[in-house]
């Protein structure tokens, strides 16, 4: 049994703007369900209300440097891991969780140095850990935290620090005269530690100072110490190879499963299949289409970002919408893509149907009733859609890059390798051959769908983890 303290910037059902969200919702219940103690901070940010939260500590300072933050901490139990919330009206009390309109809060760096800083007050004052798991750039600061700036305080002795990096893109760069403000020493200033071509990088700090870091699949692990997928990190992620590791994210069945999913139109399974044919009539019909129509449908749900391969998508669109589909897109974010996408589906008013929104409900129905799922990341740490996709007997369509390239095969789905739209179009064509297959699809559904990544698994390889660092 370990006691374990989770730091994320978002976390199921709390709050959530990809999938670090359904990670922080999932694995910390999964460890609990294992018979370990854990805990998560998290800021309170404006949508999550009060009102369901207890008051557990009043008037807590968190200090950077001479300012002290005014915080209250409130908690609660949810599937049997605490939850802290870190509340701050005048840093996280606003419309977004890292920016409002396409911008960043430009006080991000603060922000987050709270969350940091924060939960080492949280690991003084209310649970104390033998780990500390920080996720992402946004909780990256602990390890200087504690290793540097706390490093005479008793309290942090021999609690063990797990980094989990799910997206090397988003680092946390800052200009360098932030360094003060975040109350870090001047000393951290170089390239040994959080200096990075003249920025301050976050996530450079908790690489630096974890003892052990992981990330969501075992290929991203391996391409993130290559240039090409490094993001000028590789050299440092190379040096610390011997304690990076890859631990494959699992899916939330409890949230996504097609026999008991309430936000779609019916509930099906592998053994009875015809609920599938609701889930489309139903969402041709949300999307304006014929809701009797065969045609294949290609769902996207993603944020639009030049990850995701939205770039390779717009260039295909013209020869995709020639082919016999319908194309079904729900996502939201850079503003470019939103622009791109919507003239797209004004340009193909009977093929393709773009909604520009966050919507959790409408993301179920477009698993749930879309034939193929298509994900032509640039690179995907591990990507949770395709492995949803997969329970829902939605044949994924992927590129073959880190989780993707992990969790699809030739026997559940498609793949290409290069980026490039006629590799797309060339993986998007072998899937409709085979749709047309009737019985080869079926069995293509079926078997995906009995492929089990539940989170039972992965967390174990964390709860080992965990007692290989504590010895
Ligand atoms: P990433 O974390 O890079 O965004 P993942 O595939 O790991 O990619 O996880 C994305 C999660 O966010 C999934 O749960 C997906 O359903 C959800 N999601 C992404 N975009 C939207 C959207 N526009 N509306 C609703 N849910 C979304
Ligand atoms: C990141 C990655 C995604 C991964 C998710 C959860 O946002 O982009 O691939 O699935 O984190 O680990």
């Amino acid at each position: 049994m370990t006691k374990v303290l989770m730091v994320a910037s978002e976390a199921e059902p709390f709050a959530k703007s990809g999938g670090l969200g359904d990670v922080l919702g999932a694995l910390p219940a999964a460890l609990a369900a294992q018979g370990h103690i854990v805990a998560t901070v998290l800021p309170r940010y404006r949508c999550i209300p009060l009102a369901d939260l207890k008051r557990v500590y009043e008037n807590l300072a968190i200090w950077l440097g001479g300012t002290a933050w005014r915080t209250d901490v409130y908690s609660r139990l949810e599937r049997g891991v605490e939850v802290f919330l870190i509340d701050c009206p005048p840093l996280y009390d606003r419309e977004g969780l890292y920016g409002a309109g396409g911008d960043d809060y430009p006080d991000n760096a603060v922000r987050f140095a709270v969350l940091a800083r924060g939960a080492l007050e949280i690991v003084r004052r209310l649970f104390r850990p033998q780990i500390v798991h920080c996720h992402d750039w946004q909780a990256a600061l602990v390890g200087p935290y504690m290793r540097h700036t706390l490093a005479l305080d008793p309290t942090f002795l021999g609690i063990r620090l797990v980094l989990t990096i799910h997206n090397l893109g988003y680092q946390g760069l800052f200009p360098a005269k932030v360094m003060p403000e975040l109350g870090l020493d001047k000393k951290l200033f170089q390239p040994d530690a959080l200096e990075f071509w003249g920025q301050v990088n976050f996530l450079k700090g908790g690489i630096v100072f974890a003892d052990a870091i992981t990330t969501v699949s075992r290929a991203y692990a391996r391409e993130i110490q290559t240039p090409e997928f490094g993001h000028g990190l590789d050299g440092l992620l190379r040096a610390r190879s011997a304690v990076l590791t890859g631990i494959l994210n699992g899916a939330d069945y409890s949230q996504w499963n097609p026999e008991t999913d309430p936000f779609i139109a019916a509930r099906y399974s592998a053994e009875d299949l015809a609920g599938k044919r609701a889930c489309k009539r139903d969402l041709l019909a949300e999307c304006g289409f014929d809701p009797d129509d065969d045609r294949p449908v290609i769902g996207m749900v993603s944020r639009l970002a030049a990850q995701k391969g939205f770039d390779l998508l717009c260039e295909a669109a013209e020869d995709l919408a020639r082919e016999n589909l319908y194309l079904v897109i729900l996502g939201a974010g850079d503003p470019y893509y939103e622009d791109r996408l919507r003239h797209l589906a004004a340009e193909h008013p009977r093929t393709v149907a773009v909604r520009i929104a966050f919507d959790n409900g409408f993301a179920h129905k477009v698993e749930a009733g879309s034939d193929m799922f298509l994900m032509p990341s640039r690179y995907e740490p591990c990507g949770l859609n395709q492995i949803y996709s997969l329970r829902y007997g939605t044949v994924p369509i992927v590129r073959a890059t880190g989780g993707l390239d992990d969790t699809v095969d030739e026997m559940t789905g498609f793949k290409f390798a290069d980026y490039s739209a006629t590799a797309l179009l060339e993986a998007v064509r072998r899937a409709l051959a085979t749709y047309r297959d009737r019985e080869a699809w079926q069995a293509m559904m079926v078997r995906g769908m009995k492929k089990d990544y539940s989170w039972d698994a992965s967390a174990r390889e964390y709860a080992a983890l965990y007692q290989r660092l504590l010895g």
